[in-house]
């Protein structure tokens, strides 16, 4: 199966940002915007002006990964950011006695790919009553808050065992997207246990030829 391969902003020189969108309008295809509070995760990183700013330079749609506390009171600021796909952590909802399946809707009421993230020490079994609200899964293979950042190997029997779950139901739109260390050395396992979007930020911005990166994970 093809996967898409989203390359993770938080790792392009923000010196040079519009040379770090170019890479992914012509070599990748999705943007993944990593946005932390500090809170949540213990790293600061960027917010509304970056998003806009890529926004307005991007031909491929925006993934908005939300590593926040209470997501939800910027959904619709995002949404208006132009992404296409936000998601936002289980830890968070549960923070504050929240129901991931009614935020979840909230996010397909703006017009938006709903995603739930978990980190590597939640088990996927805790997304069960969520999956089916879900548009997207993101599996943590590192711990969120940096990155470059060490795979986590366990990550892979962890999304086949998602797959199984997501098969087993019946929900087969339902996208697993993993998100930490992927690089051309893992992308094939993790497409083999049915990741379908791939999220890289070291592998191809620190590379020394990032479009030739793209292509080593896209057809591994
Ligand atoms: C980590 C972020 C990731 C990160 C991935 O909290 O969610 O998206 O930028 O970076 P690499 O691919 O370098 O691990
Ligand atoms: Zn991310």
């Amino acid at each position: 199966m093809a996967v898409q391969l989203a390359p993770s902003m938080l790792a392009a020189d923000f010196l040079n940002l519009s040379a770090g969108v170019e890479i992914v309008n012509k070599h990748a295809d999705i943007f993944h915007l990593d946005v932390m509070d500090g809170i949540l995760v213990p790293n600061l990183s960027f917010g509304f002006p970056v998003v806009d700013a890529i926004a307005k330079k991007a031909e491929k749609p925006l993934d908005v990964h939300l590593m926040i506390v209470k997501p939800w009171n910027y959904f619709q600021r995002f949404a208006k950011s132009g992404a296409s796909m936000i998601s936002f952590h289980l830890e968070a909802a549960r923070l504050d006695g929240k129901n991931p399946s009614a935020l979840l809707q909230e996010l397909k009421g703006l017009g938006v790919k709903a995603g739930l993230a978990i980190n590597p020490d939640i088990p996927v079994e805790d997304l069960y009553p969520y999956l089916q609200d879900a548009d997207f899964i993101l599996i943590m293979s590192v711990f969120a808050g940096f990155g470059g950042q060490k795979f986590i190997p366990e990550s892979i029997d962890r999304i086949a065992t998602l797959r199984k779950e997501l098969d087993k139901r019946g929900l087969k739109d339902v996208k697993i997207e993993v998100d930490g260390g992927v690089g051309a050395g893992n992308a094939a396992a993790l497409a083999q246990a049915g990741a379908e979007i791939l999220v890289a930020g070291s592998s191809v911005f620190r590379a020394e030829d990032p479009a030739a990166a793209c292509a080593a994970i896209k057809c591994s």
